[in-house]
């Protein structure tokens, strides 16, 4: 089997329940190896039909400290976020070992949080995204460049 790393994805506060179960939908269906929350816990939503929670790990971290010192060994914090350092997403290149990290609907990632990320990436438009759509984007861009053992890219 290819050493084609592993990637997580999880919400900063997030403020609204059924954006997390579209997103967990999303991260389990497109091979995430576990979801997080940070700072507000997660309740069961109908929107995660698959009841990803339940099929990979869903960890919850009090604070974004708990969370930074949590992280995989050699694994990299990627935040997705709009903001001048901010690469564009066509042109990023996945770290193997990826934790995809949003911020809220509201607020989204506050500076001091952004500045502890390895990378940031940002997705085109003047206009932000409904969160799950923006991680599920990213995370589609990188089963697509990133050579998987994801049945559904088999060929
Ligand atoms: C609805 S947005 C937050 C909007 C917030 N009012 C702001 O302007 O900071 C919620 C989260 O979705 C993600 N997001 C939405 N659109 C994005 C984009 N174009 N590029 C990168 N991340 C995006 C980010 O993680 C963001 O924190």
């Amino acid at each position: 089997m290819k050493d084609t790393g592993y990637y997580a994805i999880g919400i900063f506060r997030h403020k609204r329940d059924h954006n997390l179960g579209s997103l967990w939908r999303s991260a389990f269906i497109l091979g995430a190896k576990y979801i997080f929350t940070i700072g507000k816990n997660y309740k069961k939503q109908s929107s995660d039909v698959l009841s990803s929670w339940a099929r990979i790990p869903l960890f919850h971290y009090e604070t974004a400290d708990e969370f930074f010192k949590q992280i995989p060994y050699d694994c990299r914090v990627v935040g997705i976020e709009i903001d001048k350092n901010a690469k564009p997403l066509h042109d990023f290149v996945h770290p193997k070992r990826a934790v995809y990290l949003l911020g809220a609907e509201d607020n989204g990632l506050p500076r001091d949080v952004i500045d502890r990320c390895h990378f940031l990436v940002k997705l085109p438009g003047n206009h932000s995204l409904n969160v799950a759509v923006a991680g599920s984007i990213v995370i589609h861009d990188r089963v697509t460049k990133i050579e998987t053992d994801f049945p559904v890219l088999q060929k």
